[in-house]
């Protein structure tokens, strides 16, 4: 095992009381692993919307200077005040990034389940993963199958346990298909591909044709195209024929949500039901798992009574899944690696290029496709 260093070079995200976002490359201790703990050495660190709203603190990247003169690489960018209303909680405080990424597991813990990874190449989620080590916890590690590089496990986590989570959720709650909103991107694409393997009906809802095209490469039979001036009539034909009465929200703002309850509703009426102007009892839900569109969520209520709208987080659903679940879940991770679950990635970059405004700004569009991939060792 290669010896380790005392020190590590680490992403920071800060917010000053000034109202404003300062990002660095800082040199810190190289923490050591408690007994339940490993010490990855981190290859590659996937760049998703969830870190890049933690690193970015909605600040006006378009405007992030670099500032030459620091000893470490340092950004600065404006925050708008409301905005920093809602940061409150965070300022003044240097905080690491990072949900999950892959490497090599360089130091253990005495647990027994620590001890196990001691030496292998493994997917993990933590909090710190932009950065050359990192700790995590042996349950949220994925021994990677053989063959499979840092680079093939570094999405291993959050996309892939949270597509798998949402067919979970949808048996649990007893729905029978799926509405999926943001449907082109990595993890929609992951989600229609278990969905195809697993006979289980999905409507995907996205904002461009060329979305359109993609998912119906990958196979999908049912793509509503918000841009389209027969998105309501498209949507409410594409829940007809599935019968989906769950639906997962990344957007999160706007009218979509809404729009979604409204169309099951009118699909699960039969034409020559009775008036009721409490509307259907059949039980529609959407779950909001994604903030892609900051505006507030605007409900237009033509669903009667029968629904509900709610927040969905993997780390929650996490928590209520047994752990012989949470097994299945990763096995099936593993087996399906470079294939189901597979990500690609448009841009590899360093710590330091992570710091140059020119980059933070396209990493930052969060288009889909393009995906940027962390190679802190780099
Ligand atoms: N709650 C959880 O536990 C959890 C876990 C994992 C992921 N997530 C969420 O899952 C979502 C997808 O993650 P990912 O890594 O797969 O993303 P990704 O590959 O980076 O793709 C982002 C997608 O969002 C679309 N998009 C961006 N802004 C949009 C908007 N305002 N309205 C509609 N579509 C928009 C993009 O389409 P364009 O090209 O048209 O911009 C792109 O297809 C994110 O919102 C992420 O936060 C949540």
């Amino acid at each position: 095992m290669p010896e380790t260093p005392a020190t590590m070079r680490q992403l920071r995200s800060l917010v000053t009381p000034e109202g404003e976002l300062r990002l660095s490359v800082a040199t810190v201790d190289t923490p050591s692993p408690r007994p339940e703990q490993v010490l990855v050495r981190v290859e590659a660190a996937p760049l998703n919307p969830s870190d890049l709203a933690l690193l970015l603190a909605m600040a006006d990247v378009g405007r992030a200077p670099a500032d030459e003169g620091a000893a470490e690489p340092t950004v600065t960018a404006p925050i708008a005040e409301p905005v920093m209303r809602a940061l409150a909680a965070r300022v003044g405080q240097s905080m690491t990034v990072g949900n999950e990424g892959a490497g090599v597991v360089v130091a253990a813990g005495e647990s027994p389940e620590a001890q196990a990874l001691l030496g292998a190449t493994v997917g993990f989620s933590g909090t710190a993963a932009y950065g050359e080590y990192a700790l995590a916890s042996p349950r949220m590690c994925l021994p990677l199958p053989g063959g499979a590089t840092p680079v093939d496990g570094a999405s291993s986590f959050v996309n892939p346990l949270t597509a798998l989570g949402m067919v979970e959720t949808m048996r649990r709650e007893g729905h029978t298909g799926l509405v999926h909103t943001a449907a082109a991107s990595n993890l929609g694409q992951m989600l229609l591909r278990i969905c195809l393997a697993d006979g289980v009906p999905l409507v995907n809802v996205v904002r461009r044709p060329e979305q359109v095209a993609l998912l119906r490469e990958l196979g999908a039979e049912h793509v509503c195209d918000s841009s389209q001036p027969t998105f309501f009539a498209d949507l409410v034909a594409a829940v007809k024929a599935t019968g989906a009465t769950l639906a997962f929200d990344a957007v999160g703002g706007g009218r979509l949500a809404g729009e979604i309850l409204n169309a099951m509703e009118v699909a699960v009426v039969p034409a020559d039901a009775p008036y009721s102007r409490y509307g259907s009892d059949v039980p529609k839900q959407v779950y909001v798992y994604g903030a892609l569109d900051p505006r507030p969520i605007e409900l237009s209520r033509r669903f009667g009574f029968a629904w509900g709208v709610g927040g969905w987080l993997l780390t929650t659903f996490l928590g209520t899944l047994p752990l012989e679940d949470l097994i299945r879940l990763r096995g099936r991770v593993a087996a399906e690696l470079t294939t189901t679950f597979a990500s690609g990635y448009t841009d590899r970059i360093s710590l330091t290029e992570a710091l140059d405004p020119a980059v933070i700004g396209r990493y930052a569009q969060q288009a889909t496709g393009q995906k940027f991939l962390l190679l802190p060792h780099s």
